[in-house]
């Protein structure tokens, strides 16, 4: 994006992230618009919430609900400490999402408003198919020189104590649990915890 100076807005790919080609159609990585966020919230939906049996019939309220939470933050004025990236396959007459990540600066908890701002990675997703082949890594990779110009030198994320896959691809991009008896005290008293991850650039 422009104002990054880290995408060309006219062909939108991250200059200084290499353009990974693993699979057999290369995928760029670029800042997302706002006329893409009911493809981010599809994306969510599918990859976070049950797509068969009776709890997907909850599904299309949920990506409703995602769709409405991404829009209020991505408004005219949104803040400007709040980035959405997308992996996208670019064919000749249309583009594919295939992963996003949502980087932003705020406070670790949303009950501590006033709390200092730090800089936060949610909203990380690849679709199934793309899945183990690079993607979700050159997302998070992507959001560091964002970072760095936001003058920012950790990043912070939340993942499930029981997400193995999300955790394995953590600690191969460098991010290392900010309490290291959380996991303990996660296994014991609350099996599907939250814990917390930081990376310094
Ligand atoms: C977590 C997620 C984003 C990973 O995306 P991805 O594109 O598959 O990740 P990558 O291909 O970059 O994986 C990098 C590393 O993570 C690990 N990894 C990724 N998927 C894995 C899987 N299914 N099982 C075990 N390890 C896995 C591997 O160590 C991999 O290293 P490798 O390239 O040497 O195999 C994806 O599985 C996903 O969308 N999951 C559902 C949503 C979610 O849980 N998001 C995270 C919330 S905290």
């Amino acid at each position: 994006m422009a104002d990054l100076g880290i995408f060309d807005p006219k062909n939108p790919v991250i200059h200084d992230a290499p353009s990974i080609c693993q699979m057999d159609i290369p995928f760029h990585l670029c800042t997302l618009k706002q006329q893409e966020l009911s493809a981010v919230a599809a994306l969510l939906s599918l990859c976070f919430y049950p797509q068969d049996g009776w709890r997907s019939w909850f599904t299309p309220l949920l990506q409703m609900g995602i769709f409405h939470d991404l829009q209020s933050r991505y408004s005219v004025h949104r803040s400007p400490y709040t980035r959405l990236i997308g992996a996208q396959i670019l064919r000749s007459t249309s583009s594919e999402l295939i992963g996003t990540v949502e980087v932003s600066l705020k406070p670790l908890s949303p009950w501590s408003p006033f709390a200092p701002a730090v800089a936060y990675i949610s909203n990380l997703a690849v679709v199934p198919p793309y899945r183990s082949q690079g993607v979700g890594k050159q997302l998070l990779l992507a959001c560091e020189p964002i970072v760095r110009q936001w003058r920012q030198n950790h990043l912070y994320l939340h993942v499930l104590n029981d997400n193995t896959p999300a955790q394995r691809l953590y600690a191969k991009v460098g991010y290392q649990l900010t309490h290291p008896n959380a996991r303990q005290a996660s296994l014991i008293f609350a099996p599907s915890k939250r814990l917390l991850l930081s990376k310094s650039l």
